[in-house]
C-alpha cells in the first residue's frame, strides 16, 4: 500500500514528501519557507535573483523560525550574455517603457552572475539541502556540498537529464512536467528551443523507473489527489508552486495573487518574452504584443535583464498586463488565499484519504 511516509521523507529528514518549490523572485520569503517546513514539508527559498548578503538574512531568519530542514534553490547554469540584438529587442519594448514613463534605457547591460557566491553563502550556512534548475552544478561543486552533507536535488524535464543529474550526484531529481509554473529546467535549448514538455503522466513512470534515486514529481499538483497520483506513479514526494503563491505568507504582488485566483487554467502559455527562457505564465498583454512584434528575444539571462526595470515598474504601476505572471495549468484549482501551514495539512490529509 502506498504511505505518505516515503523514503524522500527518511532522505530528507521531513514528515511529509511535499517540497514547496523555490521560487526566484520574491515569492518564497523566509515566513513561507520555515511555515512549510515547520508543517512537516521542504520549504524553499529561491535565491537564484538574491544578493547574497539577502540570502544569508534569509537562511538566519528561517533559522529562528524553524528546526526543520529547508532548501535554498539556485540556478546551476547561466549563458553568457547575448546583447548582439539588443537595439532591435530595445524597440519592441519602446511602447512598453512609454507606457510606465519610464526614461531611455542605457546603452548596455550585464546580467550579474551570483551563483558563485550564492553557493558560498549555501556551504557557510550549511543549509540542509539545495535544489538546482538548468543543469547539474560542476564536480567541485558537488564536492564541496557532499563534503557538507548537504544534501542535492536537480530538477529535469526528461528521462536523459534526469540520469545525468543522477550521474551527476544528485541525490533526488524533480521530475519537472509541461504542466509546471516558471521556467522550464530544460537543460539544453539547443536541443528542445521551447523546453522539453513532457506531461508529468507520462514522465513520472519514466524517470522512476530508469533512476535509482528518489523521483519528486513537479507540475499541476494543487491538492491530494496529486500527490496520490504522483505516488501512484512512483514519485517518492512532490514539488509544488503555484499553490504556494497563494499562501499568505507568499511576497508576491497583491495583483499577480489576484491573477492566479483569476487564471482558469487555460490561460497559462509557455512564452520566452521576458526573460529569453521559456517559461510557463499567465498569458496578458506584454506576452500578446511582444510575441505579435515579431521580435525575438534575446537568450537567457540577457532578456530578463532588459525586461527588469519594465517588470519592476509594472508592479509598483499596479500593472499586471506587464508584469511576468509566472504561474502552471493547476491555477484554475486555485480558490482562496490560506497560511502556507493549512495548505500543507490540507494537501496531507487529502493524500491519506486518497491512498485509504
Ligand atoms: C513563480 C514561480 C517561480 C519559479 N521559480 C523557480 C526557480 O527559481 N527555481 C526552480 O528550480 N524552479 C522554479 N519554478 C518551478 C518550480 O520549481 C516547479 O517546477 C513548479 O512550480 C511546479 O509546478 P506548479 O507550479 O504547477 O506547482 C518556479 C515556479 C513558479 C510558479
Amino acid at each position: 500500500m502506498l504511505k505518505t511516509d516515503t523514503e524522500l521523507c527518511s532522505l530528507l529528514g521531513i514528515r511529509y514528501p511535499i517540497v514547496q518549490a523555490g521560487m526566484a523572485g520574491g515569492a518564497t520569503t523566509p515566513e513561507l519557507a520555515a511555515a512549510v517546513s515547520q508543517a512537516g514539508g521542504l520549504g524553499t527559498i529561491g535565491a537564484a535573483y538574491m544578493e547574497p548578503e539577502a540570502l544569508r538574512e534569509a537562511v538566519r531568519k528561517i533559522r529562528i523560525l524553524t528546526h526543520e530542514p529547508f532548501a535554498v534553490n539556485v540556478f546551476a547554469v547561466q549563458p553568457p550574455d547575448d546583447f548582439s540584438r539588443l537595439e532591435e529587442v530595445q524597440r519592441a519594448l519602446k511602447p512598453f517603457r512609454e507606457e510606465l514613463n519610464l526614461p531611455a534605457p542605457p546603452d548596455t547591460y550585464e546580467s550579474p552572475d551570483r551563483r558563485e557566491a550564492l553557493l558560498e553563502v549555501c556551504l557557510e550556512q550549511s543549509v540542509p539541502v539545495i535544489s538546482t534548475a538548468f543543469g547539474c552544478l560542476d564536480r567541485q561543486q558537488t564536492r564541496k556540498i557532499k563534503e557538507k552533507g548537504i544534501k542535492l536535488i536537480a530538477m529535469a524535464t526528461t528521462v536523459e537529464e534526469g540520469l545525468e543529474a543522477q550521474e551527476a550526484g544528485a541525490d533526488a531529481v524533480t521530475a519537472q512536467g509541461a504542466e509546471a509554473g516558471g521556467h522550464r529546467g530544460t537543460f539544453s535549448l539547443d536541443r528542445h528551443p521551447d523546453g522539453a514538455l513532457i506531461g508529468l503522466m507520462s514522465l513520472v513512470p519514466q524517470m522512476a523507473d530508469t533512476l535509482r534515486v528518489p523521483v519528486i514529481a513537479a507540475g499541476g499538483i494543487a491538492d491530494g489527489r496529486g500527490i496520490a497520483a504522483s505516488l501512484a506513479l512512483g514519485a517518492a514526494g512532490v514539488q509544488i508552486g503555484t499553490l504556494f503563491l497563494t499562501a499568505k505568507e507568499a511576497g508576491i504582488h497583491p495583483l499577480y495573487k489576484k491573477a492566479v485566483f483569476e487564471a482558469d487554467g487555460t490561460d497559462t502559455v509557455v512564452t520566452k518574452s521576458f526573460s529569453g527562457r521559456p517559461a510557463r505564465g499567465i498569458r496578458n498583454r506584454f506576452i500578446n504584443e511582444f510575441e505579435k512584434s515579431g521580435t525575438a528575444p534575446l537568450p537567457f539571462p540577457s532578456q530578463n535583464t532588459v525586461t527588469k526595470e519594465l517588470r519592476a515598474a509594472a508592479g509598483k504601476q499596479g500593472e499586471p498586463e506587464l508584469m511576468s505572471l509566472w504561474a502552471g495549468q493547476s491555477a484554475g484549482m486555485m480558490t482562496e488565499e490560506a497560511e502556507a501551514a493549512a495548505i500543507v495539512r490540507r494537501l496531507i490529509e487529502e493524500a491519506k484519504k486518497v491512498l485509504g
